[in-house]
């Protein structure tokens, strides 16, 4: 059969379809089988159910987005698969959470729930990452802190490495791996004491959102000057601070923190969820914690002028308690820029006010004329 009649006769199947005729109907108006109407139509998805799952889909759509919008500012009380399928595709500017472990801890009224079979584990955390990846809007970030598990036979399992190629197959672009160090951790009797947790960094694209200034860090030399080139004799250093790294030394929340909330077992500091906040997003984005804990993520948002939503099957109460101490942070620097950085360059500013040579005697006299009234340009503009 030619193109041309080819094309004819599918326009012909599509219209009997539209027109109402059933796939008999249709196969016996343009005397062909029923499988050969089938075909055409699964080609164009104009099978029958094609259009209900399409208009489902919009059902579902417009229903997550209702939830999205009315839940945003707050954080539920939700099993977080649940609370993903609440959620839009395309939706969040900026995931930042803190998984559990699968060790054995303690959470809430669920003493048993954070030790699963490791598989059971593995594939749970692959729904979750898979969620994660849908929700996310196109070029967004993820940034998922990830300590070690154990395995059935009682093995160390470092969750970056177990997870990376699931966040990878989800269709995220790898950024960077954080090294959280610490001071305090576990003491075994035959390894290296444990003192850095992980935390991987996605993009679901290849366009990532990075504002390197919310994580500089104070330059160590900041009067280093160039000693050769066009530049020779200026100041080197960005008075934004350092370029930010991959190691993050921040202070974990033992017992006797200020930021400790009572009851629960695996807190972050607020100082690593506000740095991966201010990094990863923008004033206004709308930042997901779908492991919230006692809120911190959801802290760190109120400070850094984000926009929150969140889940955990727990704590309520504390987040809520949390959240209503929080007061947005219009005081602090940029942590790159220190009290020395600052002397420096307001100096070299100082140095640069002052004119290269000497001004002459007529010049500097011109210059007092021109200031006094009646005598000059200035005067005229009034
Ligand atoms: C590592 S903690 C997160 C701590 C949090 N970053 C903080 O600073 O408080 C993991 C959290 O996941 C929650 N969780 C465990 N299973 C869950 C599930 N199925 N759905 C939702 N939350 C769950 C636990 O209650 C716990 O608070």
């Amino acid at each position: 059969m030619s193109a041309v009649a080819v094309a004819t006769i599918e326009r012909e199947v599509l219209r009997l379809r539209a027109d109402g005729l059933t796939y008999q109907e249709t196969a016996d108006r343009i005397g062909r089988s029923r499988g050969f109407v089938y075909e055409i139509l699964l080609r164009h998805g104009a099978r029958q159910h094609e259009a209900r799952i399409r208009e489902r889909a919009e059902e579902r759509r417009r229903r997550q987005e209702e939830t999205l919008r009315a839940i945003i500012g707050e954080t539920v009380t939700a099993d977080i698969l649940d609370f993903f399928d609440s959620l839009p595709d395309d939706s969040l500017d900026l995931i930042v959470t803190s998984a559990p472990y699968n060790i054995g801890k303690v959470y809430g009224e669920a003493p048993r729930a954070d030790r699963m079979r490791h598989l059971h584990y593995h594939g749970w955390m692959m729904q979750v990452i898979s969620e994660m990846a849908r929700t996310l809007k196109p070029n967004a970030m993820a940034f998922v802190q990830l300590g070690n598990t154990r395995d059935d036979a009682n093995q160390t399992v470092p969750l970056d490495i177990l997870f990376f190629d699931d966040f990878r197959g989800a269709g995220l672009t790898f950024q960077s791996r954080v090294i959280w160090t610490k001071s305090h951790g576990l003491q075994p009797k035959r390894r290296l004491a444990e003192r850095y947790e992980a935390a991987l960094v996605w993009c679901k694209g290849d366009s990532p959102r990075f504002n390197a200034s919310a994580a500089r860090t104070p330059q160590r030399h900041p009067e280093k000057r160039a000693y050769k080139g066009p530049h020779k004799g200026e100041l080197t250093c960005n008075p934004l601070g350092a370029w930010p790294t991959d190691v993050w030394p921040i202070e974990q929340v033992k017992a006797n923190h200020p930021e400790r909330a009572p009851g629960h077992p695996a807190q972050f500091p607020l100082a690593l969820a506000k740095r991966a906040v201010m990094l990863y997003s923008m004033p206004g984005d709308l930042v997901c914690d779908p492991f919230s804990g006692t809120g911190t993520t959801a802290a760190a948002c109120a400070e850094a002028g984000r926009a929150f939503v969140g889940a955990d099957l727990f704590y309520d109460d504390v987040r809520r308690k949390r959240l209503a101490a929080v007061t947005p942070d219009t005081v602090t620097w940029l942590p790159g820029v220190s009290a020395e950085n600052l002397a420096v360059w307001q100096a070299e500013a100082r140095r640069r006010d002052v004119p290269a040579s000497p001004i002459s005697r007529e010049a500097e006299l011109q210059l007092l004329l021109g200031a006094l009234p009646g005598t000059g340009r200035r005067d005229e503009a009034g």
